[in-house]
Order: structure tokens, then sequence, then C-alpha cells
């Protein structure tokens, strides 16, 4: 899943990861709005007729428009449960399993691939979930104008885009500023769950996890320095699955917001 450059198509777009600093340099004339970097790319990838079929019997029951306006969550899900963000799903199969698992919670998901929009909704449909939005929106600006401060009891990040070149480091998600939106969006007690499978990446989150004021490490066992173990909910998917085989590593880190 992880950004295959040779299938890029598209690149730059309207805001995303935080705005440049006040200091950056100004968009050229004619230009509105200075580029700004996104955490994605779209890239190219073939939708199966049954992603298609999905898309369109169960999209209008289970995606969400984007709006920049707040997002009456208990109108979107049809009853009030606590609600749970999911950043980048990939292909669902994680998503629908903890759908499962989680009953009780209510699980708005992000993921701006259309096939992988598609497979969710087919995992809906045939598992018989009822407790997931998806939103095929930048999760970054879902954050920002859909989702009021203190509204989310919980965020997973599950494999974000590693972005293995130091020339797009800047395109990780998980940076300060966009730390920080997240610690403003959870409520106190609220937790931020990621999990990557690429040590430097490990070594960035818990960085500039442990780095954010309002967010405390829930892991506390000095043996996993800092990591945490997986969360029961949390499935060993496929393509971990193959990475343990392979002999990669996997790490888990679970902060929450402090309370006051
Ligand atoms: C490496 S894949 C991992 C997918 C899945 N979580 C898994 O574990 O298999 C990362 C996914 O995040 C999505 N993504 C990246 N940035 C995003 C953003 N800002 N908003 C929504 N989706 C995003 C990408 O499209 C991609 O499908």
């Amino acid at each position: 899943m992880a950004g295959a450059l040779s299938t890029i198509r598209s690149v730059t777009a309207s805001p995303t990861l935080p705005p440049a600093p006040a200091s950056a340099p100004a968009a050229p004339p004619g230009v509105a709005h200075p580029k700004t970097i996104r955490s994605f790319v779209l890239r190219a990838g073939r939708t199966t007729t049954g992603q298609a079929k999905a898309l369109q019997t169960l999209g209008p029951r289970y995606l969400l428009p984007y709006a920049p306006a707040p997002l009456d969550a208990d109108a979107a899900f049809g009853r009030h449960a606590p609600l749970v963000l999911e950043i980048g799903f990939g292909m669902g199969e994680a998503t629908a399993h903890i759908a499962r698992v989680r009953p009780d919670d209510n699980f708005l998901c992000c993921e701006v691939h259309e096939p992988g929009v598609g497979a969710l909704l087919k995992r809906i449909g045939e598992q018989g979930i009822r407790n997931i939005r998806i939103l095929q929106h930048d999760a970054v600006e879902v954050l920002t104008h859909m989702l009021p401060e203190g509204s989310l009891d919980g965020v997973h990040i599950f494999f974000p885009d590693p972005w293995h070149k130091k020339r797009h480091h800047k395109r990780r998600l998980i940076q300060p500023p966009f730390v920080a939106l997240l610690a403003s969006r959870l409520k106190p007690g609220g937790y931020v769950h990621c999990a990557t499978d690429w040590q430097p990446y490990a070594e960035q989150m818990l960085a500039v996890l442990s780095a954010e004021p309002r967010l405390v490490n829930t892991s506390t066992d000095p043996a996993l320095a800092g990591y945490a173990p997986r969360p029961d909910y949390r499935p060993l998917t496929k393509f971990e699955q193959r990475g343990l085989r392979l002999g990669h590593g996997v790490w888990d880190l679970v902060f929450a917001r402090r309370h006051g």
C-alpha cells in the first residue's frame, strides 16, 4: 500500500499538513494559495467490479459527504456512541474487523483511494457491519473542519505511508503540528493508536507523540521502551503477517489525552 511513486498521478492540492510558517515565501503572483504538502498521492488503481458495485449500492448509505462544517456524528450514525476516527484504512481489512469486535463504538473512517473505499464498502455489505461511516477525503481537512475540539474518543492510524526517502519525509503524517491538531480533537482520556513496520518512522512517532504536552504514553513497561503491546482489537492483517514472516518488526504506540 505504501506510496508507489511510479503510479503517482497527482501530488499537490489544497491545504493538508499544517500550514507553512508565516515566514514562508508568498505564493507566486496569480496563485491563490501556496502549494501545500499532503501525506498521500492519489494513485491510479483499478476499481474491481465488486468494489464498483459496492460503491453504487452501499455508498449512499455509508459514505458521508465532505463539508467544511462540523459533523453531526449522532445523526450520521443514527445513534449516540463513542466516536473513533481512522485515518488511511487502505483496503479496510483491519477496519472491518475492529468494527465487528467493537460493536458499541462508531468508526468514522477516512481514505482517499477509491478502490479502498469500494473494498471497505464491500466488506460492510458482506459482514453486515453497521457502525462504520466513510469519508473519502483528506483526513487532515476532516479533522480541521468537521471534527470540533474534544469530539473524538479515539484515533487509529495503522501503517501510515512511511515515505522512506529523506526528501519525502515532509509528507509523513505524524509530525508535531498534526499531532497537536489530533490532541485538540480528542476528549480528555481519549486515545491515539498508531502502528508502523518501519523502525525509523516508529522512532519519529514515539518522539513526536511524547513531545505533545496534552498526550501521555499509556505504555509503562520499561522493557517495551515506550512502545505498546498490540491491543487485542487490532488484528494481524495479511500484509502484517507476511512482514512478520520475513522477520520485519511492528511497533504499536498508544497515547492518551491528559485530563485537564
Ligand atoms: C500504507 S497505507 C495503509 C493502509 C492500512 N491502514 C493498512 O494498514 O493496510 C496508508 C493509506 O493511508 C491513506 N492516506 C494517507 N494520507 C491520508 C490522508 N491525509 N487522509 C486519508 N487517507 C490518507 C493512503 O491513501 C493509503 O491508503
